[in-house]
């Protein structure tokens, strides 16, 4: 997340010679997508990127594709596994080092987990929400961005005893003033439909203009769910391109 390198140069380098990119890593499309997007239609390629948000539970290609029809002018949610297992765990008692560690063994975090504790992996995924889903070409330095590294187990038990929860929000929305972008901790009372999201599990809800309101939950990572976002680009581009069937 600091220079996208080297998968940008990959990614550019494969769109000049004609290919197609499937890629689940956040890297090229926070920091480079407009650029990486614009190339591949003029080279009349896709660059797809499911995988970078959510995992393989579908939601940009949800809104390119089913919601195409709508203007979706927010995206809010939970949008890293990492942090809501380790706050959902902390909540039962577990050491947060622990959780952590299973974290890593479980192929929720990210290579260097800090990534994921102190909201850079949010960030980097409301960035890509605002390019693709609100068309906004945002970059990371447009998101304000606070982790989950000043949650402690007493606010998590003092949480618990008023009917709280701590969670980590991600958010990007059109407003009058322009867009607004950030990543932060907020506690949702036991009755908020996002209280209930536990574990690895993400949702993200989209904002609509014709539909109201449309919420996703799903795997927000791990190893097959990622992989399962490359299989869906991959038929996505099959139908768009080969006229698979659907
Ligand atoms: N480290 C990320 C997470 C992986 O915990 O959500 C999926 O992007």
């Amino acid at each position: 997340m600091t220079t996208g390198e080297p998968a940008i140069g990959h990614c550019r380098a494969a769109i000049e010679a004609g290919k197609h990119i499937v890629t689940s890593n956040k890297g090229p499309a926070a920091l480079r997508y407009a650029e990486l997007d614009a190339l591949a239609k003029i080279k009349g390629v896709r660059f797809m990127i499911e995988g970078t948000v959510m995992a393989g539970t579908p939601v940009l290609n949800l809104a390119r594709g089913p919601l195409a029809g709508c203007e979706i002018r927010s995206a809010r949610g939970i949008l890293n596994g990492t942090t809501n297992y380790i706050l959902s765990e902390m909540e039962s008692g577990a050491e947060y080092d622990d959780v952590l560690a299973r974290a890593q063994e479980l192929g929720y975090a990210e290579a260097d987990p800090t990534g994921d504790v102190e909201g850079f992996d949010a960030m980097a995924k409301v960035v890509i929400l605002a390019n693709v889903v609100l068309g906004v070409p945002i970059g990371p330095a447009d998101v304000e961005r606070t982790g989950i590294a000043g949650i402690t187990p007493e606010m998590i038990e003092e949480a618990r005893i008023e009917k709280a929860r701590w969670k980590l929000l991600g958010s990007v929305e059109r407003g009058a003033e322009g867009i607004k972008a950030s990543v932060a901790p907020g506690r949702v009372p036991l009755s908020h439909p996002l209280a209930g999201v536990m574990g690895a599990t993400n949702a993200l809800t989209f904002e609509t203009d014709l539909l109201g309101d449309v919420t996703v939950v799903g795997p927000g990572a791990g190893k097959k769910e990622t992989g399962f976002s490359i299989l869906n680009d991959i038929l996505e581009i099959h139908r768009d391109t080969e006229g698979g069937s659907r």
